[in-house]
């Protein structure tokens, strides 16, 4: 089921503990019309505006207020996972803890091809954070231990095949086959979620998205027989988010 509307109205017409597992990939909050690099170009680091600050204790209470919901709907031995980078990811993992989530593992996705720094005043930003949490500290959760064991990773230079998978993964920029589609400014590789959602759910287990974007966890969801709930506010990525699903 694919929602238009507002995570912080729409996760509250949600049931309580009816959920498996929540993929977020809330706003960074780090469009502060900085530089990057693309293709070897100067570009803007702007995403958009729903990527914006609004100041920090405003950007907290955000965070706080969906994550909240975020736990009222997950069954008790559901988990998230929140991915972001330093902008984001320290908030929402304080507020986890205070609302008395467990945090099973805090996993780095390492992008071997990430831009470099143009500015040359600090290391270049490589990879993002997932916090993977369960709901509480007696939650008896998935984790499919023996199928990261044996997945595929010919690909990811920091994992050794038949080992136990690590908590950095290396994994690539999203290709250009996974955005023909059309073009989200953030899209997450579907290597990502398949690892998450392979490792923490089962089939036909119920996953939710509240910042879907262009649907990457749908997508995978879909691969996956999973069932899947994924909210946008924004209308070009909900038809770009149904286009993906579709086409699986
Ligand atoms: C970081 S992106 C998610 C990208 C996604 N993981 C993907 O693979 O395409 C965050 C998304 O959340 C949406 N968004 C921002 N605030 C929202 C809100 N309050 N409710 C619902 N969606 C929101 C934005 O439009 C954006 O598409």
């Amino acid at each position: 089921m694919l929602i238009l509307g507002d995570s912080l109205i729409e996760l509250k017409k949600i049931k309580d503990n009816s959920i498996d597992f929540i993929f977020s990939d809330p706003p960074y909050f780090l469009s502060n019309n900085g530089i990057s690099c693309k293709n070897g170009k100067m570009v803007s680091v702007n995403k958009g505006e729903w990527d914006k600050s609004t100041g920090f204790k405003s950007d907290v209470d955000f965070h706080k207020k969906w994550i909240e919901e975020c736990k009222r709907i997950l069954k008790p031995d559901g988990t998230i996972a929140i991915s972001g980078t330093y902008h984001s990811i320290f908030q929402c993992g304080y507020i986890l803890q205070e609302l008395g989530f467990k945090i099973i593992n805090d996993i780095s996705w390492f992008k071997p091809n990430a831009a470099p720094c143009l500015a040359c005043k600090n290391f270049t930003a490589s990879h993002e954070t997932i916090v993977w949490a369960a709901k509480s500290n007696s939650s008896k959760y998935t984790f499919n231990y023996d199928i990261m064991k044996k997945w595929d990773v010919s690909k990811d230079k920091l994992n050794n095949q038949g080992k136990q998978m690590r908590s950095v993964w290396s994994i690539g920029l999203t290709p250009k086959n996974e955005k023909k589609h059309g073009n989200h400014p953030t899209q997450k590789p579907i290597e990502l979620l398949k690892r998450i959602i392979t490792a923490a759910t089962n089939k036909s287990d119920t996953i939710l998205d509240p910042f879907m974007g262009s649907g990457t966890t749908g997508v995978v969801a879909k691969m996956l027989d999973r069932s899947f709930i994924g909210i946008e506010k924004s209308e070009e990525y909900l038809k770009l988010a149904k286009k993906r699903i579709e086409s699986v």
